[in-house]
């Protein structure tokens, strides 16, 4: 069709998209879009493995999340953008897929036993948050992608996905290529309290926040510590606020706080407000665009609609083939 290769990735609609999300795996999303045949999909099944109890705020998610996707650059013209329970072809092979993979696979995979460990306040002892890597490689390799995008923490997925994917052709007969993890490259984004930004660790920035939010989360931003009085030399190199003028503000006002700070010739309120305006000033384009598809809820629903229509085209060829080599 395209000629360009197919790469497929997800996310689970948990939350707000925050600029740690924005910097890392989003903005690597929108640039491989020049290159290849991008899938991109909400995993909304994957959430539930884990708000089973409370699913209520998915749905409001899932559209947060189009939009968020939409404004930040993902395009409907140059990929196919859709919500995996809008292709129940995900469910059949997911079951099917359960059928040749072994637990203990499961049971060790290493992303399993610290979620256990991190949502400690949640039952996860469940058979579907087990499955979890299953219904993932389903959700791979239907779309029969040569690569799939990921941070690190995903890279154990992948790797099941590649085992399950081998086992199948081995059983079957060559159905499934074989995926590889596309390693992102994540700039590390510190929250405002310093710790990793993280919608769980409340320390986040979103990209639907008001400037006026992100004034007041700026101005509770960590700095350097060991600058406790106005008349303290600074060090912006351990200061996380310096860290955001290097991504938000213009070479010019690096430089002039860089120099400035050292010699306690500005303040940190200030210093924050500067950054704060810069930030503002960037994010401002995905605010306009936004506001256009939070007006435009028709448009953002036939978008998602004419994606998974576009997936569920792939997903019925390949079930057919998968059913085929089943002889079902
Ligand atoms: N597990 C992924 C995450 O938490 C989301 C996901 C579900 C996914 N299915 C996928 C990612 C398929 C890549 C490919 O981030
Ligand atoms: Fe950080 Fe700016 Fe304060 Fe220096 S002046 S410590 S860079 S906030």
């Amino acid at each position: 069709m395209t000629g360009k290769k197919r790469i497929l990735s997800g996310m689970r609609p948990t939350g707000p998209l925050h600029i740690g999300n924005l910097h890392g795996a989003l903005a690597n999303w929108v640039e491989m879009q020049q290159e290849y045949d991008c899938f991109y999909f909400i995993a909304d099944w994957h959430a539930l493995t884990s708000d089973y109890e409370d699913p209520g705020s998915i749905s409001g998610y899932i559209k947060e999340m189009i939009i968020d996707w939409l404004s930040t650059g993902l395009s409907p013209d140059k990929s196919t953008l859709f919500v995996q329970s809008h292709v129940k072809e995900h469910a059949e092979l997911y079951l099917i897929l359960s059928m040749i993979t072994p637990v203990p696979w499961l049971e060790r995979n290493p992303t399993y036993k610290d979620q256990i460990v991190q949502l400690s306040n949640r039952d996860l002892s469940t058979f579907g948050f087990l499955g979890y890597p299953v219904l993932q490689a389903a959700d791979i390799i239907m779309y029969k992608a040569y690569g799939v995008p990921v941070g690190v923490d995903q890279v154990p997925h992948v790797e099941i996905t590649r085992e399950i994917a081998r086992r199948f052709n081995y059983f079957y007969g060559e159905v499934f290529p074989e995926p590889e993890a596309i390693l992102t490259e994540t700039p590390k984004i510190l929250g405002i309290d310093g710790r990793k930004m993280s919608k769980s660790y409340d320390n986040a920035i979103y990209l639907s926040e008001s400037s006026d939010e992100i004034a007041a989360k700026a101005a509770q931003m960590f700095t350097d510590p060991q600058r406790a009085r106005l008349s303290d030399p600074g060090n912006p190199e351990v200061c996380n606020v310096f860290e955001f003028h290097k991504m938000y503000s213009n070479k010019e006002t690096v430089d002039k706080i860089d120099h400035e700070c050292r010699r306690a010739q500005i303040g940190c309120v200030e210093c924050k407000q500067i950054m704060a305006n810069s930030l503002i000033k960037a994010l401002e384009p995905i605010r306009e665009k936004r506001e256009y598809y939070l007006a435009r809820p028709q448009l953002v629903e036939d978008i998602i609609n004419e994606g998974g229509n576009k997936a569920r085209n792939v997903a019925r060829q390949t079930m057919t083939e998968v059913r085929a080599a089943l002889k079902l």
